[in-house]
């Protein structure tokens, strides 16, 4: 069996004149974590609405899980989850409410099985202790954790998270790390995320995609990019002036 999640296959983006994405083509395998790097307004946030469904390609086409996003749009994006702008809930629910109003939009979930699901999921991203209490009580790194249990809900495969950890202090930060290997090694998902922290992924990747003017200049092993001892901010940088 392949153990490939996604490919993107020959994908453009063209809005007006501008390209956002030249013809772009990689695939993504499960079990993996895979850091997506590239300046600003390098077409990182473009080419994951493109994964997610939420904007089409001009042209070329991506298969998640063998099933083409176009042709085959519900099968295909039940084995995602994403969070591509920072979540945004109704304060006033709480966490646990918030993730049953959004469980009703999967209809895989059988009604008998919905509340374990949700306290499995609120456990899986430590919030199992404040599960009723309000949204609005919530510090940041919660709202995002609970955005990550969100994007749990359908049981994907793959999870793209755009900028997960932007204003999260350390803690916040190792705390949303733990999550993401703990579902990498348990549950075999497929992360890619993109992030301008660069010392944290990597930290935390197994493979890294460089994107520069909307086409990839770089993807392997994190390891075949940084050298022992290198930083990920200095190959990075000699990439970006080569
Ligand atoms: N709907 C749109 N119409 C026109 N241009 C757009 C649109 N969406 C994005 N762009 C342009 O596409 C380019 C890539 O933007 P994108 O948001 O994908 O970059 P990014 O790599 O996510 O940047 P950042 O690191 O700042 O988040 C930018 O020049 C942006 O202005
Ligand atoms: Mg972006």
């Amino acid at each position: 069996m392949s153990n490939i999640i996604l490919e993107v296959n020959a994908v453009t983006k063209k809005i007006g004149k501008r390209n956002l994405i030249t013809e772009t083509t990689f695939s993504l395998e499960k079990g993996k974590i895979y850091g997506f790097i590239g300046p600003n307004g390098a077409g990182k946030t473009t080419l994951m609405r493109m994964m997610t469904g939420l904007i089409r390609p001009t042209s070329g086409n991506i298969l998640i899980d063998t099933f083409d996003l176009q042709a085959n749009r519900e099968k295909a994006l039940s084995k995602v989850g994403a969070i591509i702008e920072s979540p945004v809930f109704f304060e006033y629910m709480t966490g646990r409410q918030v993730l049953r109003n959004l469980s009703r939009l999967h209809p895989t979930i059988a009604s008998s099985e919905r509340e374990m699901h949700i306290e499995q999921l609120l456990k899986t991203v430590d919030l199992h202790t404040r599960g009723d209490d309000r949204v609005r009580t919530y510090s940041l790194g919660m709202k995002q954790r609970l955005g990550i249990a969100q994007s749990l809900l359908g049981n994907p495969e793959l999870l793209l998270l755009d900028e997960p950890s932007n204003g999260l202090d350390p803690m916040g930060m190792r705390e949303l790390r733990d999550i993401i290997f703990r579902l990498r090694d348990t549950a075999n998902y497929a992360f890619f995320i993109s992030s301008h922290l660069l010392d944290e992924l990597q930290q935390m990747c197994d493979e890294l995609v460089i994107i520069r003017n909307g086409a990839i200049v770089w993807k392997g092993p994190t390891h075949q990019l940084v050298q022992d001892g290198q930083r990920l901010e200095d190959a990075f940088m000699e990439l970006m002036l080569s």
